[in-house]
């Protein structure tokens, strides 16, 4: 019997890291990645390669036939800075996208999919530290309501249709092999890339910042570990709250400095800063450790050693 994959948005930040990791799981062959625009010659060389826009439930159809899928990854989204210049255009992709791979596993075309949600789900009226799984949700972003929004088409889908989906509530994600576009964690990755190039890093968020944040490899192990559990270990169907570390932008720079003691970092805080402020700080993450037995492995510490000597050692990624 076919387990075959499919991802969706398999051309950005965690969709890459994902790929390359599922195929080296299961085999090349068993992972088809998929993206609005041609992906890098290594991803399309490595493994089948489909052009699909996210939000035609007709193209995700024929893949699905073509390739006789089980199980989908949705990775296609627009972020959070960047919805908030396009507010329609976000809703749309992270809408229709959701909604039309939602109708296809309830009519049976495929099994199991992985939709990711976001701290982006909490606004200004959430508790900040500690934030709960269940809790007040009144997101200030176009982002943060299409998640929300989401979040209870999954658990509708699963209750009324049985659809087997399941979610995680990423913070922001960090990775040093590909870059995130149009995040407000965005700075998180950009601060390590200045910092080897020897300049100074202008942040566009405040010194004090404080945000959850979590190292790819931990992302990624975190949504395959999802993925991988029984179905009745998955007792919340909106999406889980998961966690690894926070801190501010002073506090990184900070840790940078251990590495290269003359980097420096000016604060010029834009818009993107409110929608920092209505995010939490801390969030608590127990149900997930608890379910299906999610434990992060980075640290700040950690996460900014292996950053630093990996970049180090591909120096091509510092342009
Ligand atoms: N990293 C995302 C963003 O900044 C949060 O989900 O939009």
């Amino acid at each position: 019997m076919s387990n075959r994959i499919l991802i969706l948005g398999a051309c950005g930040q965690i969709g890459i890291e994902l790929t390359a990791r599922l195929r080296n799981m299961h085999g090349a062959d068993n992972v088809v990645a998929s993206d609005i625009r041609e992906g890098s010659p290594a991803m399309m060389q490595a493994g089948p390669f489909e052009i699909i826009d996210a939000t035609s439930k007709a193209q995700i159809l024929d893949v699905l036939k073509k390739y006789d899928i089980k199980i989908v990854y949705l990775m296609a989204a627009m972020l959070s800075a960047t919805a908030e210049k396009y507010p329609q255009k976000g809703w749309d992709l992270n809408m229709v996208s959701l909604l039309g791979v939602l109708d296809l596993a309830k009519d049976k075309h495929f099994d199991t999919l992985f939709w990711p949600s976001s701290m982006a789900v909490f606004g200004s009226t959430s508790p900040k530290m500690n934030t709960p799984q269940q809790t007040i949700m009144e997101p200030t972003t176009v982002y943060g309501i299409s998640k929300v929004a989401g979040e209870n088409w999954c658990n509708y889908f699963h209750s009324r249709y049985g659809v087997d989906v399941r979610s995680i509530r990423y913070p922001g994600i960090i990775s040093w092999k590909t870059l995130p576009g149009g995040g407000t964690t965005d700075y998180a990755v950009d601060i390590y890339f200045e910092a080897l190039k020897g300049n100074v890093f202008d942040c566009f968020l405040s010194e004090n910042t404080r945000l959850p944040m979590m190292y790819m490899d931990d992302a990624i192990n975190a949504t395959i570990q999802i993925m991988e559990a029984a179905s009745s270990q998955i007792k919340i169907r909106t999406s889980y709250n998961l966690s690894a570390m926070s801190f501010t932008p002073h506090e990184i720079a900070m840790e940078i400095r251990k590495y290269i003691p003359d980097f420096s970092i000016s604060y010029k805080p834009d818009y993107r800063q409110q929608i920092a402020d209505s995010w939490p700080t801390i969030i608590d993450d127990s149900a997930a450790r608890k379910d299906w037995n999610w434990k992060h492995h980075f640290d700040l510490a950690k996460m900014t050693e292996d950053i630093i000597a990996n970049l180090k050692k591909n120096t091509h990624l510092l342009v």
